[in-house]
Protein backbone atom coordinates (compact mmCIF):
# COMPACT_ATOMS: atom_id res chain seq x y z
CA UNK A 1 0.00 0.00 0.00
CA UNK A 2 2.82 2.12 0.68
CA UNK A 3 5.29 1.09 -1.51
CA UNK A 4 5.00 4.25 -3.98
CA UNK A 5 7.75 6.83 -2.14
CA UNK A 6 4.59 9.48 -3.29
CA UNK A 7 2.37 9.32 -0.92
CA UNK A 8 -1.32 10.42 -2.01
CA UNK A 9 -2.84 12.76 1.22
CA UNK A 10 -5.18 10.27 1.92
CA UNK A 11 -2.14 7.64 2.26
CA UNK A 12 -0.43 9.93 4.19
CA UNK A 13 -2.91 10.50 6.87
CA UNK A 14 -3.55 6.93 7.06
CA UNK A 15 -0.28 6.39 7.99
CA UNK A 16 0.29 9.05 10.60
CA UNK A 17 -2.97 8.58 12.07
CA UNK A 18 -1.83 4.89 12.69
CA UNK A 19 0.90 5.70 14.01
CA UNK A 20 -0.28 8.01 16.59
CA UNK A 21 -3.07 6.01 17.42
CA UNK A 22 -1.26 3.02 18.18
CA UNK A 23 1.30 5.32 19.98
CA UNK A 24 -1.57 6.62 22.59
CA UNK A 25 -3.31 3.60 22.50
CA UNK A 26 -0.19 1.54 23.63
CA UNK A 27 0.60 4.52 26.39
CA UNK A 28 -3.14 4.31 27.52
CA UNK A 29 -2.83 0.53 27.60
CA UNK A 30 0.68 0.88 29.95
CA UNK A 31 -1.80 3.01 32.44
CA UNK A 32 -4.75 1.17 32.69
CA UNK A 33 -3.31 -2.25 31.21
CA UNK A 34 -7.20 -2.47 29.88
CA UNK A 35 -8.18 -3.99 26.83
CA UNK A 36 -11.17 -2.93 25.94
CA UNK A 37 -10.12 0.58 26.30
CA UNK A 38 -7.07 0.12 24.28
CA UNK A 39 -9.28 -0.50 21.31
CA UNK A 40 -11.55 2.25 21.99
CA UNK A 41 -8.85 4.42 22.42
CA UNK A 42 -7.32 3.27 19.04
CA UNK A 43 -10.07 3.37 17.02
CA UNK A 44 -11.35 7.40 18.20
CA UNK A 45 -7.71 8.12 17.99
CA UNK A 46 -7.15 6.61 14.90
CA UNK A 47 -10.33 8.19 13.07
CA UNK A 48 -9.94 11.77 14.48
CA UNK A 49 -6.29 11.88 13.71
CA UNK A 50 -6.89 11.18 10.21
CA UNK A 51 -9.64 12.72 9.21
CA UNK A 52 -7.54 16.52 10.84
CA UNK A 53 -4.36 15.18 8.89
CA UNK A 54 -6.36 14.68 5.95
CA UNK A 55 -8.30 17.74 5.87
CA UNK A 56 -5.23 20.04 6.85
CA UNK A 57 -3.48 18.55 3.75
CA UNK A 58 -5.72 19.27 1.67
CA UNK A 59 -6.12 22.30 2.63
CA UNK A 60 -2.62 23.57 2.77
CA UNK A 61 -0.96 21.56 0.73
CA UNK A 62 -3.67 20.01 -2.48
CA UNK A 63 -5.31 23.36 -2.56
CA UNK A 64 -2.29 25.16 -3.24
CA UNK A 65 -1.01 22.65 -5.91
CA UNK A 66 -4.11 22.99 -7.86
CA UNK A 67 -3.59 26.28 -8.22
CA UNK A 68 -0.33 25.81 -9.34
CA UNK A 69 -1.86 23.06 -11.87
CA UNK A 70 -4.62 26.14 -12.88
CA UNK A 71 -1.70 28.76 -13.34
CA UNK A 72 0.36 26.07 -15.97
CA UNK A 73 -2.01 25.01 -18.04
CA UNK A 74 -3.92 26.82 -19.87
CA UNK A 75 -6.94 24.40 -21.51
CA UNK A 76 -9.15 24.81 -18.58
CA UNK A 77 -10.67 21.27 -17.05
CA UNK A 78 -14.12 20.41 -18.34
CA UNK A 79 -16.33 19.58 -15.34
CA UNK A 80 -16.22 15.28 -16.09
CA UNK A 81 -12.31 15.82 -16.38
CA UNK A 82 -12.47 17.93 -13.03
CA UNK A 83 -14.35 15.10 -11.62
CA UNK A 84 -12.19 12.58 -12.81
CA UNK A 85 -9.21 14.32 -11.61
CA UNK A 86 -10.69 14.92 -8.10
CA UNK A 87 -12.15 11.45 -7.21
CA UNK A 88 -10.87 8.74 -9.70
CA UNK A 89 -7.17 9.58 -10.37
CA UNK A 90 -4.30 8.91 -7.72
CA UNK A 91 -3.52 12.24 -6.47
CA UNK A 92 0.04 13.54 -7.44
CA UNK A 93 3.05 13.64 -5.27
CA UNK A 94 4.83 16.27 -4.77
CA UNK A 95 7.67 15.24 -6.74
CA UNK A 96 5.79 14.42 -9.42
CA UNK A 97 4.37 17.74 -9.37
CA UNK A 98 7.93 19.24 -9.09
CA UNK A 99 8.77 16.83 -12.34
CA UNK A 100 5.62 18.70 -14.35
CA UNK A 101 6.56 22.03 -13.17
CA UNK A 102 9.85 21.61 -14.49
CA UNK A 103 8.69 20.19 -18.02
CA UNK A 104 6.51 23.64 -17.83
CA UNK A 105 9.40 25.85 -17.16
CA UNK A 106 11.65 24.32 -19.84
CA UNK A 107 8.98 24.43 -22.74
CA UNK A 108 8.27 28.10 -21.28
CA UNK A 109 12.21 28.69 -21.83
CA UNK A 110 11.98 26.93 -25.27
CA UNK A 111 9.18 29.18 -26.02
CA UNK A 112 10.58 32.26 -24.91
CA UNK A 113 14.17 31.15 -26.73
CA UNK A 114 12.00 30.69 -30.12
CA UNK A 115 10.14 33.99 -29.58
CA UNK A 116 13.91 35.89 -29.61
CA UNK A 117 15.10 34.28 -32.38
CA UNK A 118 12.28 35.19 -34.46
CA UNK A 119 12.71 39.12 -33.08
CA UNK A 120 16.26 38.80 -34.01
CA UNK A 121 15.58 36.97 -37.42
CA UNK A 122 13.00 40.03 -37.96
CA UNK A 123 15.28 42.75 -37.13
CA UNK A 124 17.81 41.18 -39.32
CA UNK A 125 15.37 40.72 -41.93
CA UNK A 126 14.43 44.73 -42.06
CA UNK A 127 18.39 45.43 -41.45
CA UNK A 128 19.39 43.74 -44.46
CA UNK A 129 16.44 45.13 -46.56
CA UNK A 130 16.67 48.62 -45.58
CA UNK A 131 20.87 47.89 -46.41
CA UNK A 132 19.79 46.38 -49.81
CA UNK A 133 16.96 49.07 -51.05
CA UNK A 134 19.89 52.09 -50.20
CA UNK A 135 22.58 50.98 -52.35
CA UNK A 136 20.92 51.50 -55.37
CA UNK A 137 18.61 54.42 -53.94
CA UNK A 138 22.03 56.41 -53.33
CA UNK A 139 23.26 55.91 -56.71
CA UNK A 140 19.99 56.79 -58.36
CA UNK A 141 20.23 59.77 -56.06
CA UNK A 142 23.83 60.24 -57.01
CA UNK A 143 22.81 59.85 -61.14
CA UNK A 144 20.59 62.24 -60.64
CA UNK A 145 22.67 64.53 -58.88
CA UNK A 146 24.96 64.61 -61.67
CA UNK A 147 22.23 65.25 -64.17
CA UNK A 148 21.12 68.13 -62.74
CA UNK A 149 23.87 70.12 -61.90
CA UNK A 150 24.60 70.60 -65.64
CA UNK A 151 25.53 66.82 -67.34
CA UNK A 152 22.06 66.96 -68.52
CA UNK A 153 23.47 69.35 -71.31
CA UNK A 154 26.45 66.98 -72.01
CA UNK A 155 24.19 64.30 -74.78
CA UNK A 156 26.92 61.29 -73.77
CA UNK A 157 26.91 62.22 -69.94
CA UNK A 158 23.05 62.47 -69.77
CA UNK A 159 23.00 59.00 -71.94
CA UNK A 160 25.24 57.14 -69.30
CA UNK A 161 23.51 58.70 -66.23
CA UNK A 162 20.26 58.06 -67.13
CA UNK A 163 21.46 54.39 -68.46
CA UNK A 164 23.10 54.07 -65.13
CA UNK A 165 20.13 55.16 -62.97
CA UNK A 166 17.84 52.90 -65.25
CA UNK A 167 20.23 49.90 -63.97
CA UNK A 168 19.72 50.53 -60.47
CA UNK A 169 15.83 50.72 -60.48
CA UNK A 170 15.89 47.67 -62.38
CA UNK A 171 18.16 46.05 -59.37
CA UNK A 172 15.52 47.68 -57.12
CA UNK A 173 12.75 46.21 -58.81
CA UNK A 174 14.43 42.50 -59.13
CA UNK A 175 15.17 42.94 -55.31
CA UNK A 176 11.35 44.26 -54.27
CA UNK A 177 10.36 40.96 -56.45
CA UNK A 178 12.30 38.55 -54.79
CA UNK A 179 11.01 39.69 -51.23
CA UNK A 180 7.50 40.18 -52.53
CA UNK A 181 8.41 36.37 -53.87
CA UNK A 182 9.71 35.16 -50.27
CA UNK A 183 7.21 36.76 -48.51
CA UNK A 184 4.17 35.42 -50.29
CA UNK A 185 6.04 31.85 -49.93
CA UNK A 186 6.01 32.78 -45.96
CA UNK A 187 2.30 33.65 -45.71
CA UNK A 188 0.91 30.23 -47.95
CA UNK A 189 3.04 28.10 -46.96
CA UNK A 190 1.00 25.32 -48.17
CA UNK A 191 0.07 26.56 -51.30
CA UNK A 192 1.98 23.91 -53.31
CA UNK A 193 0.12 22.90 -55.95
CA UNK A 194 1.75 19.25 -57.58
CA UNK A 195 1.35 17.88 -60.84
CA UNK A 196 2.92 15.57 -62.96
CA UNK A 197 5.27 16.38 -65.51
CA UNK A 198 9.15 15.76 -67.25
CA UNK A 199 11.54 17.39 -65.31
CA UNK A 200 14.07 17.90 -68.76
CA UNK A 201 11.61 19.30 -70.46
CA UNK A 202 10.91 22.15 -67.85
CA UNK A 203 14.94 22.02 -67.85
CA UNK A 204 14.82 23.16 -71.56
CA UNK A 205 12.22 25.63 -71.24
CA UNK A 206 14.35 27.60 -68.73
CA UNK A 207 17.80 27.45 -70.87
CA UNK A 208 15.15 28.67 -73.45
CA UNK A 209 14.47 31.51 -71.71
CA UNK A 210 17.76 32.70 -70.43
CA UNK A 211 19.04 32.07 -73.67
CA UNK A 212 20.11 35.68 -74.16
CA UNK A 213 21.77 35.91 -71.15
CA UNK A 214 24.18 32.71 -72.23
CA UNK A 215 24.63 33.75 -75.61
CA UNK A 216 26.33 37.39 -74.34
CA UNK A 217 28.64 35.71 -72.22
CA UNK A 218 28.94 32.28 -75.11
CA UNK A 219 28.05 29.53 -72.81
CA UNK A 220 26.80 26.31 -73.75
CA UNK A 221 24.26 24.28 -71.85
CA UNK A 222 23.92 20.51 -72.11
CA UNK A 223 22.29 17.28 -70.06
CA UNK A 224 24.79 15.39 -68.52
CA UNK A 225 25.49 11.69 -70.57
CA UNK A 226 22.86 9.52 -69.26
CA UNK A 227 20.43 12.13 -68.26
CA UNK A 228 18.58 12.64 -71.46
CA UNK A 229 15.78 10.07 -70.63
CA UNK A 230 12.62 11.97 -70.02
CA UNK A 231 12.15 11.07 -66.00
CA UNK A 232 8.46 12.44 -64.49
CA UNK A 233 8.20 13.64 -60.55
CA UNK A 234 5.38 15.25 -59.12
CA UNK A 235 5.71 18.74 -58.03
CA UNK A 236 4.58 22.32 -58.40
CA UNK A 237 5.62 22.98 -61.56
CA UNK A 238 5.79 26.77 -61.43
CA UNK A 239 7.71 26.95 -58.50
CA UNK A 240 10.05 24.61 -59.41
CA UNK A 241 10.65 26.56 -62.73
CA UNK A 242 11.51 29.67 -60.45
CA UNK A 243 14.61 27.46 -58.36
CA UNK A 244 15.51 26.74 -61.93
CA UNK A 245 15.98 29.76 -63.05
CA UNK A 246 17.16 31.37 -59.53
CA UNK A 247 19.90 28.56 -59.74
CA UNK A 248 20.91 28.65 -63.98
CA UNK A 249 20.87 31.99 -63.71
CA UNK A 250 23.71 32.06 -60.91
CA UNK A 251 25.14 30.06 -63.09
CA UNK A 252 25.41 32.68 -65.75
CA UNK A 253 26.44 35.31 -63.49
CA UNK A 254 29.36 33.52 -61.56
CA UNK A 255 30.14 31.51 -64.65
CA UNK A 256 32.97 32.13 -67.16
CA UNK A 257 33.12 33.79 -70.63
CA UNK A 258 32.58 30.23 -72.71
CA UNK A 259 31.81 28.39 -69.88
CA UNK A 260 29.55 25.26 -69.75
CA UNK A 261 26.71 24.83 -67.73
CA UNK A 262 25.35 20.79 -66.95
CA UNK A 263 22.17 19.80 -65.94
CA UNK A 264 21.86 15.98 -64.82
CA UNK A 265 18.33 14.17 -63.75
CA UNK A 266 18.74 10.70 -61.74
CA UNK A 267 16.49 8.54 -60.48
CA UNK A 268 17.45 8.00 -56.59
CA UNK A 269 15.48 5.06 -53.98
CA UNK A 270 12.44 5.74 -52.32
CA UNK A 271 10.42 7.24 -55.26
CA UNK A 272 13.10 10.05 -55.76
CA UNK A 273 14.76 12.07 -57.88
CA UNK A 274 17.99 14.29 -58.04
CA UNK A 275 18.75 17.15 -60.33
CA UNK A 276 21.91 18.83 -60.52
CA UNK A 277 22.72 22.15 -62.24
CA UNK A 278 27.00 22.26 -62.34
CA UNK A 279 28.97 25.24 -63.85
CA UNK A 280 32.87 25.86 -64.01
CA UNK A 281 32.49 28.99 -62.81
CA UNK A 282 34.48 31.51 -60.38
CA UNK A 283 32.41 28.72 -57.87
CA UNK A 284 32.54 29.83 -53.84
CA UNK A 285 34.72 29.55 -50.97
CA UNK A 286 34.61 26.81 -48.48
CA UNK A 287 33.96 29.25 -45.56
CA UNK A 288 30.61 30.96 -47.42
CA UNK A 289 28.93 27.36 -48.46
CA UNK A 290 27.10 26.73 -45.02
CA UNK A 291 25.32 30.10 -44.89
CA UNK A 292 24.54 30.04 -48.98
CA UNK A 293 21.05 29.36 -48.56
CA UNK A 294 20.18 32.62 -45.69
CA UNK A 295 18.35 35.50 -47.26
CA UNK A 296 20.37 38.09 -48.40
CA UNK A 297 23.44 36.41 -48.17
CA UNK A 298 26.17 37.09 -50.55
CA UNK A 299 29.90 36.22 -50.45
CA UNK A 300 32.00 38.79 -50.13
CA UNK A 301 33.03 38.37 -53.73
CA UNK A 302 33.49 42.30 -55.09
CA UNK A 303 32.54 40.27 -58.48
CA UNK A 304 29.39 38.61 -56.71
CA UNK A 305 28.55 42.14 -54.89
CA UNK A 306 29.20 43.91 -58.33
CA UNK A 307 26.84 41.13 -60.16
CA UNK A 308 25.25 39.84 -57.97
CA UNK A 309 21.39 40.13 -57.22
CA UNK A 310 19.59 40.43 -54.14
CA UNK A 311 20.68 37.54 -52.19
CA UNK A 312 17.54 36.31 -51.99
CA UNK A 313 18.05 33.69 -54.96
CA UNK A 314 18.88 30.44 -53.08
CA UNK A 315 16.86 31.30 -50.16
CA UNK A 316 13.97 31.39 -52.34
CA UNK A 317 15.30 27.93 -53.81
CA UNK A 318 15.39 26.10 -50.12
CA UNK A 319 12.12 27.74 -49.17
CA UNK A 320 10.48 26.30 -52.37
CA UNK A 321 11.98 22.45 -52.11
CA UNK A 322 11.48 22.38 -48.49
CA UNK A 323 8.12 23.48 -49.38
CA UNK A 324 7.97 20.08 -50.92
CA UNK A 325 9.40 18.24 -48.54
CA UNK A 326 12.74 17.90 -49.89
CA UNK A 327 16.41 19.02 -50.03
CA UNK A 328 18.76 21.02 -51.60
CA UNK A 329 22.34 21.24 -51.14
CA UNK A 330 25.68 22.97 -52.65
CA UNK A 331 29.32 21.80 -53.82
CA UNK A 332 31.78 23.98 -54.91
CA UNK A 333 35.39 24.77 -55.42
CA UNK A 334 37.09 28.15 -55.50
CA UNK A 335 37.56 28.78 -59.56
CA UNK A 336 36.37 25.15 -60.49
CA UNK A 337 32.90 25.41 -60.55
CA UNK A 338 29.58 25.36 -58.37
CA UNK A 339 26.93 22.17 -58.65
CA UNK A 340 23.38 22.78 -56.53
CA UNK A 341 21.45 20.01 -56.26
CA UNK A 342 18.04 18.95 -55.20
CA UNK A 343 15.57 15.87 -54.69
CA UNK A 344 12.22 15.72 -55.68
CA UNK A 345 9.17 13.13 -55.69
CA UNK A 346 8.87 10.88 -58.69
N1 LIG B 1 26.79 29.12 -59.43
C1 LIG B 1 27.43 29.91 -58.56
N2 LIG B 1 28.75 30.14 -58.66
C2 LIG B 1 29.38 30.94 -57.78
N3 LIG B 1 28.79 31.55 -56.74
C3 LIG B 1 27.47 31.36 -56.58
C4 LIG B 1 26.72 30.52 -57.46
N4 LIG B 1 25.45 30.50 -57.04
C5 LIG B 1 25.41 31.29 -55.96
N5 LIG B 1 26.61 31.81 -55.66
C6 LIG B 1 26.97 32.69 -54.53
O1 LIG B 1 25.90 32.59 -53.59
C7 LIG B 1 25.38 33.88 -53.33
C8 LIG B 1 23.89 33.76 -53.07
O2 LIG B 1 23.19 33.47 -54.25
P1 LIG B 1 21.75 34.06 -54.45
O3 LIG B 1 20.97 33.78 -53.24
O4 LIG B 1 21.21 33.58 -55.74
O5 LIG B 1 22.02 35.61 -54.48
P2 LIG B 1 22.36 36.57 -55.71
O6 LIG B 1 21.20 37.49 -55.72
O7 LIG B 1 23.63 37.27 -55.33
O8 LIG B 1 22.47 35.77 -56.94
C9 LIG B 1 25.74 34.71 -54.52
O9 LIG B 1 25.85 36.05 -54.19
C10 LIG B 1 27.07 34.13 -54.93
O10 LIG B 1 28.08 34.73 -54.16
MG1 LIG C 1 20.89 34.54 -57.55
Amino acid sequence: MFKDKNLSPKQLALLTALILSSLIALSVFVLIANWKLLLVYFIACFAVIYFLVNQILELFIYKKIKLIYKLISYTKASKREEAYQKYILPRKGIDEVREDVEKWAAQKAYEIQQLQSNEQFRKEFLQNLSHEIKTPIFAIQGYLELLSDGAVEDPILSKKFIGQAEANVQRLVGLLNDVDVITNLEINKDSILKQHFIMQDLITEVVQNLNVKLLKKNMQFQFKKGSELPIEVFADKNKIYQVLVNIFSNSVKYGKIDGEITASVYHLEDKKILVEITDNGIGIDEAHIPRLFERFYRTDDARSRDIGGSGLGLAICKHIIEAHGENIHVRSQLNVGTTIGFTLPQ
